[in-house]
């Protein structure tokens, strides 16, 4: 049996939400990314990083990369990202190449799960963001059918998370 390490962030519980998720279908241990100091992550097989999505980047991966960065390189990494876009071979293809430049790939398996947005436990910081956000699209005359959706998306709490999602994800760790 494989020792898995499920590392995430999460700022308003989405990326929990799927975490809680894929823990229930393999067993693993899960951990914040601030408590990861704490572990000896060579001494697992696999390690999983998920997070939420900010602008297209996925929060905490930075931190992640540079933690992985001395492991043996054939470990299998896996790395999932929640976003408020719903799943579509464009934006998959999108958020992993802005995330997982080629030449720095790592050989990360990646995977894209659509959650929602939570204005209720959201930061003041990021509230303004969206805020702001939603004012230039509400401004733009001639809004394409993209920006629609996301304008008519963000004006409110949303949650489209769906365990579902999480199948491909949990065969490809289970074929390890
Ligand atoms: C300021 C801000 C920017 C965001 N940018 C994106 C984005 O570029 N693409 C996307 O799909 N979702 C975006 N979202 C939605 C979050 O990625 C989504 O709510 C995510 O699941 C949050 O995860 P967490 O609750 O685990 O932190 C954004 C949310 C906020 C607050």
């Amino acid at each position: 049996m494989k020792s898995i390490l499920l590392i995430y962030r999460t700022d308003t519980g989405f990326t929990k939400k799927y975490a809680d998720w894929i823990a229930e279908k393999i067993p693993c241990k899960m951990v914040l990314l601030d408590e990861i100091g704490q572990l000896d992550m060579a001494s697992f097989d696999v390690i999983i990083y998920g997070a939420g999505i900010h602008a297209g980047h996925i929060k905490g991966l930075k931190d992640f990369k540079e933690s992985i960065e001395a492991l043996d390189k054939k470990k299998p990494v896996i790395a999932f990202a929640t976003g408020g876009a719903p799943y579509t071979e464009a934006i998959f293809s999108k958020i992993k190449a802005n995330n997982f430049p080629p030449n720095e790939q790592n050989d990360i398996a990646f995977f894209y799960f659509e959650s929602g947005i939570n204005y209720e436990k959201m930061g003041l910081l990021d509230k303004a963001i969206m805020k702001s956000y939603n004012k230039v699209l509400s401004l733009k005359n001639n809004k394409s059918e993209v920006e629609k959706g996301t304008s008519q998306a963000i004006s409110s709490s949303y949650d489209h998370c769906d365990i579902e999602n999480i199948i491909p994800l949990v065969e490809y760790v289970r074929n390890l």
